[in-house]
């Protein structure tokens, strides 16, 4: 069975990928080119606070370019448990949200331990409500993840916060206001204080903060909401407090196409020296990912609709650190370094924005590939080796999403289990995958 052959209400699609998704696994014949057009999807990171920032709103809001993956559907059901309610539409791939019900500032542990992105309902509920109840998230394991400047940034604009059994709380009808400025350029952070700045009595300056797109859309979430947020410098922001109860909803917001989700397919693409068209892309969004290739030697040829890439006539070894945005993103680095195992020479990766993530180098190894871990941000890639089909287990989504790049550029089979994982980030990655030829099956413990 595939996703896209499902054609029943939402409702039971969902059930039916939480079944599925639990325990079944790819398998993936490796080494045959990939070639095609990539329709993107819409970007997970960019809709998750998005419908955490429906609940600050006072009607429904129509969401436009977002598809059920996994993190969504939790996402919803955090939504809709505070009252909300949702209507999916497939075939549009947009998604009705209705706040005018929510009457709860109270998230439960069993949703929120899902996704990080859960965090984010702490911002757009303080607005709502004055005062927001929010476990700890879980989400992708990948370092320790703080929330400690989700939490000074709040305390310096007035509101009283503090952590009850594992769960945060806050409080602060009118909170002051005023300037805070964030040790760290955190995306969770500069959402979240951007949502309950608003409720404050004087304007909020908020500096150091993350201008990852979609940051950005958040920010013009917001203002196309009535809003008052300006952009003072390069990353400072300036945020009025909003005279209103709840912000007046636009009808209709679209959201950006998934600049992670396109990386990964061009990377895969790569590894197999295929080339790949993707239509629907932001140039602006993948600039460093678009200068990171073409020091590599892929060739990447910006067009009205999009993009092609296809790898030039040598391709060499880079060194790269992952870098808040503009830089190249940390959601990229798994998937590249798979990309390097199969460039001749040696790469360096550095990751700087987590302090655990290459959790799946040990997984690509079962490949044949040469990496060294010289300490949790360094990985040294010596690439050009033959890498043989193996059965890997996927630990995280882009993790994930490397193991698959690895697998497509080996001889032979491998398994990726635990594909709930890729399910949380890739609407129907393996249909999209057989799309540019990849002999991709998802398969559940029973059929062998
Ligand atoms: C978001 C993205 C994630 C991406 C990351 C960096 C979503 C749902 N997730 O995650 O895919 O990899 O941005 O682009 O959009 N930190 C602290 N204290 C804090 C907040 C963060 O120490 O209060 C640290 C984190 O532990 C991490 C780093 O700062 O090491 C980056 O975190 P942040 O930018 O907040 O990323 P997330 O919002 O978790």
């Amino acid at each position: 069975m595939r996703f896209s052959e499902v054609s029943i209400d939402y409702s039971s699609l969902k059930e039916s990928l939480e079944r599925f998704a639990r325990s079944a696994y790819l398998v993936i014949e490796g080494g045959r080119r990939l070639e095609g057009t990539l329709k993107p999807q819409g970007s997970k990171n960019g809709a998750l606070p998005l419908i955490a920032g429906a609940t600050t709103l006072d009607k429904p809001v129509k969401i436009r370019r977002v598809n059920p993956i996994r993190d969504i559907r939790v996402m919803l059901d955090i939504f809709s448990y505070l009252g909300g309610s949702y209507e999916f539409n497939l075939e549009e791939e947009s998604v009705y949200l209705d706040p005018r019900g929510i009457d709860r500032f109270s998230l439960p542990w069993d949703l929120t331990k899902q996704i990080h992105a859960s965090f984010d309902f702490l911002g757009a509920l303080l607005f709502r409500f004055g005062e927001a109840e929010v476990p700890l998230p879980g989400g992708c394991v990948l370092g320790t993840r703080g929330v400690d400047i989700h939490l000074d940034g709040l305390k310096a604009l007035g509101y009283q916060v503090w952590l009850e059994n594992g769960v945060v709380k806050a409080l602060g009808k009118r909170p002051k206001g005023g300037t805070f400025r964030l040790k760290k350029r955190s995306v969770g952070a500069t959402k979240n204080l951007l949502m309950a700045s608003l409720r404050a009595q004087e304007p909020v300056i908020l500096d150091n903060v993350s201008v990852e797109p979609e940051v950005i859309q958040l920010v013009n979430f917001l203002k196309g909401s009535g809003a008052e947020i300006e952009h003072l410098a390069p990353y400072t922001i300036k945020v009025y407090p909003y005279p209103g109860e709840l912000l007046s909803s636009p009808d209709e917001f679209i959201n950006i196409p998934d600049r992670i989700e396109i990386g990964t397919y061009v990377l895969a693409v790569l590894a197999t020296r295929g080339s790949i068209e993707v239509r629907d892309l932001i140039p602006e969004h993948m600039e460093s990912f678009h200068s990171l290739l073409k020091n590599i030697g892929v060739e990447v040829l910006l067009r009205e609709d999009g993009a092609l890439y296809f790898p030039g006539k040598e391709l060499n070894p880079i060194e790269v650190a992952t870098e808040p945005y503009p830089g190249f993103p940390t959601d990229l680095q798994p998937p590249l370094v798979a990309f390097l195992t199969t460039v001749p020479g040696r790469s360096i990766v550095r990751e700087t924005i987590f302090n655990n993530r290459f959790a799946y180098v040990p997984e690509l190894l079962r490949l044949g590939a040469d990496i060294q871990l010289l300490d949790n941000h360094t990985a040294v890639i010596t690439g050009g080796r033959e890498l043989k089909g193996a059965p890997m287990m996927a630990p995280d989504i882009r993790a994930g999403a490397a193991l698959v790049v690895a697998a497509l550029a080996s001889k032979g089979q491998s398994k990726v289990e635990n594909y709930l994982v890729l399910d949380r980030g890739y609407w129907n990655l393996e249909g999209k995958l057989r799309e540019l030829g990849g002999e991709v099956a998802l398969r559940l413990p029973l059929d062998q």
